[in-house]
């Protein structure tokens, strides 16, 4: 029997360590990319050393599924977050304890964690869009996302609640409004430079969401690229003009591509 060709209407890289890689080849990138490694007992070991908190995950994941947090506490103890569980463990039993959590058939890596500003005590991150219906990327949506109670991670699909960038912007700016013109410039210029890295490497690429923490110093990194990524958030967040032009660009770039 023929196998049914699975249409994809642009190029797909599921790996977020191979992303990363190609990421930090470009200089200006680096600084904004948190440390991330294959997971192993070694790695484990050594970002725990250089870091108070870590998160682990799948290489190929999406949605918040199958996260993990260590973070470090007193007297070799060990806080390990999974969903909405939290339970303390020591060194000794670390590693059991994690890969108890893997999912089966899934590589992890290790990613350093990164403190998150916070928007009524949730942490919030952002989340870009940028789109290639020509020949140049064009950031088309930016929105922020709020962790639910109890969460580690921003997802949607985890309760992650949608707010108004700017909003969450003034708020970790202390309203400050000089700091928010800043910090969107960095902001864009991150979208724009990360889009325009990978795609000198992977040109099949036509849509990007770019998953970015702010953290509590003020300073900015890329979790993860998706190269598939959904629109539900930007209908989520009535800024209606900003998600009919999502939504324009999209059917443009499906019909002009099949990969
Ligand atoms: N290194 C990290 N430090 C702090 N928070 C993180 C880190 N990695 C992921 N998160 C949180 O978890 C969410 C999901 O992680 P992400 O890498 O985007 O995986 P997924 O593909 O499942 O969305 C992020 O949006 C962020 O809220
Ligand atoms: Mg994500």
């Amino acid at each position: 029997m023929e196998r049914k060709r699975q249409v994809r209407h642009y190029q797909q890289i599921a790996s977020k360590l191979l992303k990363t890689r190609v990421l930090e080849k470009t200089e200006s990138l680096r600084p904004f990319l948190p440390e991330t490694r294959w997971y192993s007992l070694d790695a484990l070991k050594q970002m725990l050393k250089r870091y108070s908190t870590v998160y682990v995950k799948p290489d190929k994941g999406g949605g918040g599924g199958g996260i993990l947090r260590v973070r470090k506490r007193e007297n070799d103890k060990y806080e390990v977050r999974f969903r909405t569980h939290i339970k303390t463990t020591t060194w000794s039993q670390l590693d059991a304890q994690l890969r108890s959590c893997f999912l089966a058939g899934k590589r992890y890596l290790i990613q350093q964690g990164i403190e998150l500003a916070t928007i009524d005590d949730r942490p919030f991150d952002f989340r870009l869009l940028l789109q290639r219906p020509n020949q140049d990327w064009e950031l088309t949506g930016i929105v922020a996302k709020a962790a639910a109670p109890g969460r580690i991670v921003t997802n949607h699909c985890k309760g992650g609640k949608p707010v108004d960038a700017t909003k969450a912007l003034l708020v970790a700016a202390d309203g400050d409004p000089e700091t928010l013109e800043r910090w969107v410039k960095v902001l864009i210029w991150l979208g724009m430079g990360t889009a325009n890295a990978l795609h000198d490497k992977f040109t099949g690429l036509r849509e990007l969401g770019i998953d970015v923490g702010l953290d509590r110093n003020g300073r900015f990194w890329i979790f993860e690229v998706n190269t598939r990524p959904q629109f539900r958030m930007f209908r989520k967040i009535g800024h209606r003009s900003m998600y009919r032009k999502i939504m324009q660009f999209h059917r443009k770039i499906v019909k002009g591509n099949r990969w």
